[in-house]
């Protein structure tokens, strides 16, 4: 109960309310806006922080839900998530001294990362995410490795962060599934502390996202008039049959970067991610393909560590 009413007490203090932007006052049960009146309910240790979503978000969070029930539970430990190729990637970029304030996991899914960083750096993260079936599963993960989080059930593109509250915001994949990603980035800007931090991974237009994705998750390249096709036919003549994970965007490096920088962000790494890929779908030639995914025409991430100035 003690270790609940402080974690309720953090989420007042970095959180707001989704639908007016006012302070949120904490209850055991429940959050409520001291300006709308608006209830967030707590259940299971998860805080419902979530409102009426756009109608790209819903395409999103309706896919991943499916997933996520779809998906067998299974134990993870913290050995497994430092052996996670992608996690291994990332922690290339990320040095304790940068971990300054409340680290924040967007997207976070089964909260791979947050782990790590829990152990690692000693953090209690803050993992959000639509799809409660996610949380619950991170919480379990969480619970096996005796390792604390505070888990958020809301839209990240959403105004629910306070102005200068986060010191770090972390994203593995989680802003490509709806349209407005500058809004999105401004809203994380606002919220950051002076010299926070934000790490990110964003699928890249690459050769590789232009095919070999298109029959895995479907992608929509955020490229004019390439774009509004590979829109037209994913929404409207398959009707989002092949977009498996919902409205799934990939960007261009140079795009990325001009957002960011012209909201204000200082750009401290901003290239491909380099990894080594499962390629589940391929029943021969991993090797070859591997190589191939390291040359910057088919790399599909890009990763890039941008902070607040
Ligand atoms: C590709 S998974 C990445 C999960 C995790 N970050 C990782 O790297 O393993 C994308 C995650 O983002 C979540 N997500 C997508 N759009 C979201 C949104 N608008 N608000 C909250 N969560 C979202 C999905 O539910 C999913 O868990
Ligand atoms: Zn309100």
């Amino acid at each position: 109960m003690q270790k609940n009413t402080k974690d309720i007490s953090t989420v007042v203090e970095l959180f707001q309310c989704p639908k007016c932007e006012g302070e949120l006052s904490g209850f055991v049960t429940k959050l409520i806006c001291v300006h709308c009146k608006n209830v967030y309910p707590i259940k299971n240790g998860i805080i419902f922080l979530k409102s009426n979503f756009k109608s790209d978000v819903k395409l999103s969070y309706g896919k991943w839900k499916k997933l996520y029930l779809s998906e067998k539970k299974k134990a993870v430990t913290l050995k497994d998530a430092e052996q996670n190729s992608y996690i291994k990637a990332y922690l290339r970029f990320m040095k304790k001294g940068d971990m300054n304030g409340h680290f924040v996991d967007l997207g976070a899914g089964l909260g791979l990362m947050s782990l790590v960083v829990a152990k690692r750096f000693g953090k209690i993260p803050i993992l959000i995410d639509f799809s409660s079936a996610a949380l619950h599963e991170a919480q379990s993960i969480f619970k096996q490795n005796n390792a604390r989080g505070i888990y958020i059930c809301a839209d990240i593109t959403d105004p629910i962060y306070k102005k200068s509250a986060i010191g770090y915001f972390f994203s593995s994949m989680s802003l490509e599934y709806f349209k407005d990603i500058r809004s999105a980035l401004e809203l994380l800007y606002r919220s950051l502390t002076q010299n926070g931090m934000l790490l990110c991974v964003i699928p890249k237009v690459s050769l590789t996202t232009l095919t070999y994705h298109q029959f895995r998750s479907g992608d929509i390249p955020d490229v004019p008039f390439v774009k509004e096709v590979y829109e037209f036919l994913h929404l409207k003549i398959f009707k989002s049959k092949f977009l498996k994970t919902g409205y799934n965007v990939s960007y261009r490096k140079s795009k990325i970067e001009k957002i960011l920088k012209g909201i204000g962000y200082k750009i401290i790494h901003s290239g491909d991610l380099q990894m080594s890929y499962q390629f589940a779908l391929l029943p021969f030639g991993k090797n070859l393909a591997q190589s191939v995914v390291g040359h910057p025409w088919f790399s599909p991430l890009l990763l890039v560590k941008a902070c607040k100035k």
